[in-house]
């Protein structure tokens, strides 16, 4: 009798639950580590759902931002897309011929017009897009016409213009020809770009491509991720107030 007892207090699962099936001995420890993974596999599962359904909201939200291009002060800035280019040695934009000689610079100077809009920058923005931008139009009258136009100007077309005054500038210099009146100028093409590059912020990492292009000056040949130029210019060219003649080469 007395070993019955002992033995029943052993296995309490089996004992005085009249009909029931007896309850599986709890306190096994062999049971109780098969039991605890499963809880926390469970709260991991949970975990990781929670996880990948964040990751998956916080993906979807920036494909629709992305689209909705920027968000700031001047907003809306346009979104005109990306594309990829290679940066290479273009002589035709730039050569030291140009700088010695008046003829070349003419030639040199107007390989650049293709790379603005027809207006130069210049565009028409009705008065009911107006509302988020981030100042009232010019009024300007560039090329003397009967009544001045109210404009903006495209920024990276400008960067385009003081890049090529500038260029312009220092070959008459090279050619001996004085530039002091122009002084103002290009001291404010100079710190118009020093913004506008800190402000692209191209952070393309550069190497060594002279296996690939052999003669080529180092940085070349180096792939970028850039502003769909093209893109810009269609949509200037579109809002053109005043198309450039051609063979005017004030960029
Ligand atoms: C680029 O530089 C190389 C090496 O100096 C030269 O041979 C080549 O003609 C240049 N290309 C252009 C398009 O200017
Ligand atoms: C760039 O690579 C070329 C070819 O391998 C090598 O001759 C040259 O020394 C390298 N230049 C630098 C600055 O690493």
């Amino acid at each position: 009798m007395s070993d019955d007892t002992r033995y029943h207090k052993l296995e309490p699962g089996a004992e005085a639950h009249d009909g029931e099936p007896p309850e599986a001995p709890r306190w096994y420890t062999l049971d109780a580590l098969r039991q605890q993974p499963d809880r926390s596999s469970l709260l991991r599962f949970l975990f990781e759902t929670v996880l990948v359904l964040a990751v998956i909201g916080l993906g979807l939200k920036i494909a629709l931002d992305s689209g909705k291009g920027y968000q700031g002060p001047n907003n809306p800035r346009k979104d005109f897309g990306f594309v990829d280019k290679l940066f290479m040695n273009e002589s035709k934009y730039a050569n030291e011929a140009a700088f010695a000689d008046p003829e070349q610079l003419h030639k040199t100077l107007a390989e650049w017009l293709p790379l603005s809009s027809k207006g130069r920058g210049f565009v028409r923005i009705p008065e009911d897009q107006r509302a988020r931008l981030d100042s009232p139009p010019y009024l300007l009258n560039p090329l003397h016409r009967p009544r001045a136009e109210e404009t903006y100007m495209v920024s990276g077309l400008h960067q385009l213009h003081c890049l090529s005054t500038i260029m312009d500038s220092y070959a008459q210099l090279r050619q001996g020809k004085d530039q002091a009146e122009l002084g103002y100028h290009i001291a404010h093409c100079f710190d118009y770009l020093r913004q506008g590059i800190i402000c692209a912020g191209d952070s393309t990492l550069e190497g060594n491509n002279s296996m690939k292009y052999p003669g080529v000056e180092i940085p070349w040949g180096t792939s970028h991720r850039c502003a769909d130029w093209g893109a810009i210019l269609e949509w200037a060219d579109e809002r053109t107030i005043w198309p450039f003649p051609p063979g005017l080469d004030i960029l």
